[in-house]
Parts: structure tokens; C-alpha cells; sequence
């Protein structure tokens, strides 16, 4: 799953580590010294640098603040000897995740603390994605269809009220959410967003509400979660109806009494945030079903606005598309980019079921085609069926009859594995071309067996 670099001067750790990790189904490459693992991290890709710190050459943790520096993206996780914190508090401070004492005598903990490491990591990379858009709020809303939303986000910004973002996806739930915050008084104030379907339940309590040292194997420092990081500004839940049970209830009593407690502490502390939660899924249906709590959907439900899909909002698409169009004009320095009155037709004649963003994303493909200003139908490869068809040459002719295979899944994958290719294998750069996110992309790949 994750490509994983060990580095250790002593033959046995190494394989040790090396086992036990490709029994997860990571792939793993070792290296005997820090000049060799640096060697290496110049020419292949890696997500997790797990590295002793005392080795001949270029230690463990010149070799950390190497890759601090010029490889950002690269978890580092470090070993020490038993009995040597100065080093393993220094390595902290120096960026690791975590450290591991030696001898790592439990796969387990190893197990753990590497899924920590790669799970903080799709976290980032999710964070970093939000981020870009951030700076993108600017929002088409002219169309009849989206007026009274509007209104609605308008005038329920300003006050407490906790807002219920409910729509299909791509339609907008966390441009949304961020208008709400800058249209509030807490505009100045963080906006922290969460997405619950991100994390697995353990990670995902602790992020939320952080946790006391010693609270969990690998707590090994206290950690504020993102309730007290968007203390005096707006909290996201994003994806809510993906709350687990256990969750759900201590999500209701942070909601109904304002305080909470970090995980594994006693203190109880003040949550001043603003709530936003959004979903695509049917959180009535799911409390019929007894999947969620009721109390829960009132709470959060104080204000509930629905963002309708983009075949509820022709008269939104003319003018969202050539607004995109702009933007993405901008962004690949072709200033005027525009579309052709026939192109512009297909547009609205199309379903759009990944809306927004699927609208976004086949304008990126078409001026990316197109050689000159103007975006013609041949460059929206939109498929009559309802798929943009993400394939330049046509769909192969069906041979003695069979018909192609389209279902959605064929689609994906396809789509997938050209995105892959096209980004030369970088699954962070592909995710980003399918306007997904990095662990979707992951869950996908696993889903379909595709490594
Ligand atoms: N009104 C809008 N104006 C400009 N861009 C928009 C608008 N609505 C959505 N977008 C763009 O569409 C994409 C998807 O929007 P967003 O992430 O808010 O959707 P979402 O409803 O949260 O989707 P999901 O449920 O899949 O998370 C983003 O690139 C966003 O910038
Ligand atoms: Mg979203």
C-alpha cells in the first residue's frame, strides 16, 4: 500500500522491520546507512522513512532534517535505543512522527504506529487539498435555483446557529461551509474541518478532541485535537453520516454542553466553535434505520439547507461554467479562454452527475485540449450515456457483439489507471487530477485489486 524506506545498520533489524512490513502489504526497500537511504530518497518514491538514529556516516537524524527540508511530503518515523529519550525528543522536535524503541519486539506496535504515521500523512495531504480550495471560494450563485440557498447561507452566517450542509456530491457543501465562515463574525477566527469518513474511529476520536499522554499505545506526548485548534472560529464535519455510534454519542454531548474532554483526561475544557456539519447521504432515512442518532440529526439540523445537484440548476451553468473556465484560464497562464455557443450547449445539456466539481474538472481536460482560446465540443469528451468518458480515442467497437463494458466501475478504473500514467505514477498528483481525494484513491485502488 505504502511505499516504506528502512534504514538501519544492522542487518537483523532491518529484515525484521522489512517482514513485518511487507506482511501489511506495504512495499519496502531497505538501506545500511543514512548516505545510502539518501541516495535513495533522491530517486524513488517513498511515503514513510522509518530510520535508526545512531548509524556510521550520516546519522538518523541529519538524515530527518534532510528530508524535513527537501522532502516535505515523507513521514519519518525514528528508532532509538532503549534508554536514549534526549535523542528520540530531539528527532521529535527535529519533525518525526513518532519514535520506536529497539528492539521492536511487537509487530503490533510497529503495525500501529505505522498506520498512525501513513493516516496522519492522507490527513495532511487532505488538509492540503482543502486548502487549495480555500483559496477558490468564489462562488457562482446567480441562478434562480441557488437564490434561496443563498439567502439562506447569507443570513444564517452571522449568527451561532449550527448549519446542516446536505447535498449530493461535489455540489458545493464545503465552498459553502467556507462562505458561512467568512460571511460570520468569526471570519477571523480558524475554520478547521474534519472529514469523518477520512480516519478510522480510534484516530478520528483523538483528532477530534486530542489526547492526554499515555492514552493509547504511541500517545507519547499530549496532542490538542481540532476542537481547541478552531477554538473562536467554525468547525466542519464533513461526511457527518459517516460518524460511528460511539462517536456519534460523544459528538452530541460536545454539541449539547459546549465541553469535552481530550482522550484518556479529566479536565473538561470549553468548546467555542461555530458548527457546520455536511453529508451527501439521507441522515433521515439513516436514523429510520436506527444507523443515526436522533438526537444528533436535531442538533445538528438546527438549520438545514440542501444544495441542489447541477441538473436542478441549468440556468447555473452557463455562467458557473464560463466562471470556472476562467479561473482555469488563470491558473494555466491562458488568459481568455472561452467556450464555443455549440460547446456551451453539450454543457447544459448534460447531466452532470458529479456536478460541480465534475463540471470543473471536464473544463480543466478541454482547455488543456484545446490549442487555442476556444473550447469546442469534440474537447469536452462528454459521453452520451451520462460518464464524462475520461478516454481520448473512442470506446474500442464491440467485438462479435459484446457491449463494452461501461458500468461505472470499468469507467473508474480506466480513468484511474490513465490518471496514474499520467502523473508518472504519483498517486498524490493522479488523486488530484481525479479531484479526489488521496485516500479515496487508495480505497479505490484496494477495492478494485489495482496494487
Ligand atoms: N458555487 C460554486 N462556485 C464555484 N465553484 C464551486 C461552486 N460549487 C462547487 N464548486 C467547486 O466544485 C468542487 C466541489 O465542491 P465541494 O468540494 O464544495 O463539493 P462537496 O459538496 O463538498 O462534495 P463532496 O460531497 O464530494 O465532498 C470544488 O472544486 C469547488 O471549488
Ligand atoms: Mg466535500
Amino acid at each position: 500500500m505504502a511505499r516504506i524506506l528502512v534504514v538501519d545498520d544492522e542487518e537483523g533489524v532491518r529484515s525484521f522491520l522489512a517482514e513485518a512490513l511487507e506482511c501489511e502489504g506495504h512495499s519496502v526497500t531497505t538501506a545500511a546507512d543514512g548516505d545510502e537511504a539518501a541516495r535513495l530518497l533522491a530517486k524513488q518514491g517513498v511515503d514513510l522513512l522509518l530510520t535508526d538514529l545512531k548509524m556510521p556516516g550520516l546519522d538518523g537524524l541529519s538524515l530527518l532534517r534532510k528530508v524535513r527540508e527537501e522532502q516535505p511530503d515523507v513521514e519519518v518515523i525514528v528508532l532509538t535505543a532503549v534508554g536514549s529519550v534526549e535523542s528520540a525528543v530531539a528527532a521529535m522536535k527535529a519533525g518525526a512522527f513518532e519514535y520506536l524503541t529497539k528492539p521492536v519486539s511487537s509487530p503490533a506496535e510497529l503495525r500501529l504506529t505505522v498506520a498512525r504515521a501513513l493516516e496522519h500523512r492522507a490527513l495532511l495531504n487532505w488538509k492540503a487539498e482543502t486548502r487549495q480550495v480555500a483559496g477558490e471560494v468564489v462562488l457562482s450563485w446567480g441562478a434562480p435555483a441557488m437564490s434561496p440557498v443563498v439567502e439562506a447561507l447569507r443570513k444564517v452566517a452571522p449568527t451561532q446557529a449550527t448549519v446542516l450542509l446536505m447535498g449530493e456530491s461535489g455540489t458545493g457543501k464545503e465552498v459553502a461551509a467556507r462562505a458561512l465562515h467568512q460571511w460570520s463574525e468569526r471570519a477571523d477566527g480558524p475554520f478547521v474541518a474534519v472529514n469523518c469518513a477520512a480516519l478510522t474511529e480510534t484516530l478520528l476520536e483523538s483528532e477530534l478532541f486530542g489526547h492526554e499522554k499515555g492514552a493509547f499505545t504511541g500517545a507519547v506526548a499530549q496532542r490538542r485535537g481540532r476542537i481547541e485548534l478552531a477554538q473562536g472560529g467554525t468547525f466542519f464535519l464533513d461526511e457527518v453520516g459517516e460518524l460511528k455510534a460511539e462517536l456519534q454519542a460523544k459528538l452530541l454531548r460536545v454539541l449539547q454542553e459546549r465541553r469535552f474532554e481530550r482522550v484518556g483526561g479529566t479536565r473538561t475544557l470549553e468548546a467555542d466553535v461555530r458548527w457546520v456539519a455536511a453529508t451527501n447521504r439521507d441522515l433521515k432515512a439513516m436514523m429510520a434505520r436506527g444507523e443515526f442518532r436522533e438526537d444528533l440529526y436535531h442538533r445538528l439540523a438546527v438549520f438545514p439547507i440542501r444544495l441542489p445537484p447541477l441538473r436542478e440548476r441549468r440556468e447555473d451553468l452557463r455562467p458557473l461554467a464560463e466562471l470556472l473556465l476562467r479561473r482555469i484560464g488563470e491558473e494555466l497562464g491562458r488568459p481568455g479562454l472561452r467556450l464555443s455557443p455549440e460547446a456551451s450547449e453539450r454543457l447544459v445539456a448534460f447531466p452532470w452527475p458529479g456536478n460541480v466539481r465534475e463540471l470543473r474538472n471536464a473544463l480543466e481536460r478541454a482547455a488543456i485540449l484545446a490549442d487555442g482560446p476556444v473550447v469546442e465540443p469534440r474537447h469536452l469528451w462528454l459521453d452520451p450515456t451520462g460518464a464524462a468518458a475520461p478516454v481520448a480515442a473512442p470506446a474500442p467497437a464491440a467485438e462479435g457483439g459484446r457491449v463494452p463494458d461501461t458500468t461505472l466501475e470499468a469507467l473508474e478504473r480506466m480513468a484511474i489507471e490513465q490518471a496514474i500514467a499520467a502523473e508518472g505514477g504519483n498517486r498524490k498528483r493522479a488523486a488530484q487530477r481525479l479531484g479526489i481525494g488521496l485516500r479515496t484513491l487508495y480505497d479505490k485502488l484496494r477495492r478494485y485489486g489495482m496494487q
